[in-house]
């Protein structure tokens, strides 16, 4: 995939990852449709990506609702003609048991991470399927192979994005459009200031790699067409571990948080 010139929404570009991502993408020349609640964070990155050749689009809207996601693609084809990748990247996080959480912090979170994706997804893929070609990126985690404690519904909805991916891949296989995994570990953004339940405090006393880190993993996962990216060796390490030794892994990690 060409960056330059090439038409992109990244979801949750008002903070962390998306916010990076969108940056790393402008400077690359791609035209960027910027989207998030948060209106104001949004015009503020526009303004200052503005030097960079190509154009950025800001819709601002709430990505779990169905409604927002149809108006975000059509704005997206009314003012830039195509789509050619959608990163979906906003989400939400928390640190609660399952039986402390709310019925309404449940849905918020699955309402955002999984169902916001699927209607992205499905917003955009019609005019995928026209072009006979698209890229769709979705950001998951570690955490979507590793469980965590207190943090069981964010990892249903990583989880549920995995096999979303890898179900939409066979099902779009020959039509000239990809569905791509990132999985980033632990990284330094609002996430666990904004996530719902204790807020702040991280379980791991270790710093994450930076946003921009996982932002160029992302485009360089676009411009070659990557179907599975981890952002570092000790993340696909864990990962594959688990896969060998599951109960060792779940033990060491529920001792480790
Ligand atoms: N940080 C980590 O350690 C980490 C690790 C693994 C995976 N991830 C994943 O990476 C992605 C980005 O996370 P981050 O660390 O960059 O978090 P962040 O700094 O908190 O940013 C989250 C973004 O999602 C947007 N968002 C949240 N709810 C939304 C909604 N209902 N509608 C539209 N946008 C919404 C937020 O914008 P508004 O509030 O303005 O709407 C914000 O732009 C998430 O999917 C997260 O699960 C993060």
């Amino acid at each position: 995939m060409e960056i330059t010139g090439s038409v992109v929404i990244v979801t949750g570009a008002s903070a962390g990852i998306g916010a990076e991502t969108a940056r790393a993408l402008a400077e690359r020349g791609a035209n960027v449709v910027l989207t998030a609640r948060r209106a104001e964070r949004l015009h503020e990155l526009a303004a200052e990506l503005a030097h960079y050749p190509g154009q950025r689009l800001v819709v601002a809207g709430d990505i779990s609702q169905e409604a927002f996601c149809q108006e975000l693609a059509a704005q997206t084809m009314a003012a830039l003609g195509r789509v050619d990748v959608l990163v979906n990247n906003a989400g939400i996080g928390h640190r609660s048991t399952l039986s402390e959480m709310s019925a309404a912090d449940v849905q918020t979170i699955a309402n955002t991470n999984l169902l916001g994706a699927i209607y992205a997804i499905q917003a955009v893929l019609p005019t995928m399927q026209q072009q006979k070609r698209g890229q769709i990126i979705n950001v998951s985690s570690i955490v979507g192979q590793q469980a965590l404690p207190k943090s069981s519904v964010y990892c249903a909805t990583k989880a549920g994005l995995n096999m979303l991916t890898r179900s939409l891949r066979l099902e779009l296989r020959g039509q000239g459009i990809t569905v791509t995994l990132v999985y980033p570990g632990l990284t330094e953004t609002e996430f666990y200031k904004v996530r719902l339940g204790e807020k702040g405090t991280r379980r791991i006393n270790r710093p994450g790699v930076s946003a921009r880190r996982v932002g160029d993993a992302i485009v360089r996962a676009i411009a070659h067409n990557r179907q599975e990216v981890y952002i570092t060796l000790p993340d696909w390490l864990l990962v594959q571990t688990n896969r060998l030794f599951p109960r060792t892994l779940d033990w060491f990690v529920g001792r480790l948080a």
